[in-house]
């Protein structure tokens, strides 16, 4: 009888299993149409970008409604929150990106990506000029894309501020190639450091990692590195124990300013733990290849100009336009003012033009620019054009109705058509009923090292304000389940478990 019982079990979780399975194979066979062909009866929207606002949207917009058209030079979305972790190769980079054609083969209606940089926006003619910027091009690189609706989500670029040396010298953080380039620099200042006769003040600097910029960016990617020096390379590189050091340059008097300040003292005190020495009040003025040059301001107020020497220096100081939205900016009059991105209404149109919409880092809505605004802006974006879509859908029925309520003949004819117009105009008025964008804010989170973090969250119209192990292990599952798809999770906990199990991968690609 117990034999039977289990028999019984095992039939169920098979016939589970082989539903999962058979469940799964009709979704990875599921394809939109192999050729796009425009329909000249639908709109075109082009989209550029495929960040955090254009995927967000990409996933929601029901994509029979419009021609879809999506130019980004990158063709994969990438899960930016845990780039820092690839800079030390805890985790891989390719774990945290998805192909975009994973993304658009799961649309309704086929979906044309070109792999491309927007480099002008013409709104007078409503075409959008792109460059094909990859090392292999064909016989034509340069074309145009002419469009009925726009969606700009091309995020930001580095900011400089203009200061000498910065772009020439420094590594950002903002993209994979930035995140392998620091990857490779880093063990090449340890191996240079090592290399026979080096003198002790040049091995100092070689293994002096300079951050500038105490904002989120900044502190994890010091967290990341001063992780990866006390779990693998003070074991495995012995002989560079007393020269390494990990100091962030911060002009304002602290870092995380969008934290609350008992986190700033955490994540400070943290960092002291950990060694990372803080440079606040601290700006940068010049950059060469071997120093950089900042503005020390002292307690009594006066300012001192001082050298710092450093190996490897990572610039993380925010945000700038990039060129396509500046030049855009400069063709629109409702822009004159904007200085940080295209100032944008409630429903996220680009102000001073029609059917232009930006959402993320490149619009300014008065909220941050981080990915969780991006995201939720996309996905408002896309229920707002499946709206839109309906309501167009809708208006053109009525249209035909009352022209077949005229030609009626008998009584019951016109009031049978009578309902159907009230009807029609119900589900008018119900799909028009879409507010403007409203940004719910779930929180912020950063990883400081040491397997801490910090969050501040909201919680029940109130804040919540946590640092320490077990909020680490809440950004950890936080950041797992908000990763792109289960093929990216199970990534990422693998490299996570490959790193406890190995340590990180010392060899320079
Ligand atoms: P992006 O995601 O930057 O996407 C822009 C897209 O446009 C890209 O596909 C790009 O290739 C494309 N593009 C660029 N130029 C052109 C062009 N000329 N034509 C066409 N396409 C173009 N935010 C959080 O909320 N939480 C975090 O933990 C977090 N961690 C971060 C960690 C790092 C290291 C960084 C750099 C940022 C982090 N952010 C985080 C911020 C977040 O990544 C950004 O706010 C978010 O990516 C903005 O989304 P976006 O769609 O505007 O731009
Ligand atoms: P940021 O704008 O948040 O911080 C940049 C910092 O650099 C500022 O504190 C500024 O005072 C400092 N700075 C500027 N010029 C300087 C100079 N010359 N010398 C010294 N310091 C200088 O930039 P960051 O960290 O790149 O973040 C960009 C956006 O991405 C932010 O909105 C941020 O919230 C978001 N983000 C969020 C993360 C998270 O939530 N965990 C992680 C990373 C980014």
């Amino acid at each position: 009888f117990r034999v039977l019982r289990w028999a019984w079990r095992l039939t169920w979780l098979s016939a589970i299993g082989l539903t999962g399975a058979v469940a799964y194979s009709i979704l990875e066979l599921r394809q939109p149409p192999e050729q796009f062909t425009p329909d000249p009866e639908k709109k075109t929207l082009v989209i550029l970008g495929t960040g955090w606002g254009s995927v967000s949207l990409l996933k929601k917009i029901d994509t029979e409604n419009y021609n879809v058209v999506v130019v980004s030079p990158r063709n994969y979305f990438l899960f930016t929150p845990l780039l820092p972790s690839c800079t030390t190769g805890l985790i891989e980079h390719r774990s945290i990106m998805e192909p975009i054609r994973n993304i658009l083969r799961h649309k309704k209606a086929s979906v044309k990506f070109y792999e491309a940089e927007a480099t002008k926006i013409d709104y007078e003619k409503r075409v959008v000029y792109i460059s094909d910027d990859s090392e292999i091009k064909g016989d034509i690189a340069h074309t145009e894309v002419p469009f009925d609706m726009l969606v700009i989500g091309v995020g930001a670029e580095n900011a400089t501020f203009g200061i000498p040396g910065v772009r020439e010298n420094s590594c950002f953080l903002k993209e994979v190639g930035d995140a392998q380039n620091i990857r490779r620099r880093i063990m090449d200042c340890i191996e240079t450091a090592c290399f026979k006769d080096q003198t002790e003040e040049e091995v100092k600097r070689l293994l002096h990692m300079v951050v500038v910029g105490g904002g989120p960016t900044g502190v994890e990617f010091a967290g990341e590195l001063q992780d990866f020096f006390n779990d693998d390379l003070k074991k495995w590189i012995p002989e560079i124990k007393d020269n390494f050091h990990v100091t962030l340059v911060e002009a304002l008097p602290n870092v995380l300013p969008m934290f609350s300040k008992q986190l700033i003292d955490y994540t400070e005190s943290t960092f002291k733990e950990e060694a990372i020495t803080i440079r606040a009040k601290t700006m940068v003025k010049k950059v060469t290849d071997k120093y950089i040059q900042a503005e020390v301001t002292k307690p009594d107020g006066s300012k001192e100009l001082e050298t710092i020497p450093y190996g490897l220096l990572v610039w993380a100081t925010g945000n700038a336009v990039r060129n396509v939205v500046r030049d855009l900016m400069n063709q629109l009059p409702a822009q004159a003012n904007s200085r940080r991105g295209l100032a944008v209404n409630e429903y996220l149109v680009v102000n001073g033009t029609e059917n232009v919409w930006a959402v993320g880092d490149c619009a300014i809505a008065n909220y941050a620019p981080t990915a969780q605004v991006a995201g939720q802006e996309g996905a408002f974006l896309g229920r707002l054009f499946n709206t839109m879509a309906k309501a167009e859908a809708l208006e053109k029925e009525l249209e035909k109705l009352s022209e077949r309520q005229a030609l009626a003949k008998g009584e019951e004819e016109r009031n049978q058509i009578f309902d159907e117009i009230r009807e029609r105009q119900k589900q008018l008025r119900r799909n028009k009923q879409i507010g403007p964008f409203q940004y719910s804010h779930q929180g912020s989170l950063a990883y400081i090292g040491k397997e801490r973090a910090v969050a501040d969250i909201s919680w029940l119209s109130g804040n919540i304000a946590s640092g320490g192990t077990m909020t680490y292990l809440f950004w950890r599952s936080a950041y797992l389940s908000m990763c792109f798809s289960t093929r990216n999770r199970v990534l990422v906990l693998t490299d996570w478990v490959k790193a406890k199990l190995f340590g990180r991968d010392v060899s320079r690609e």
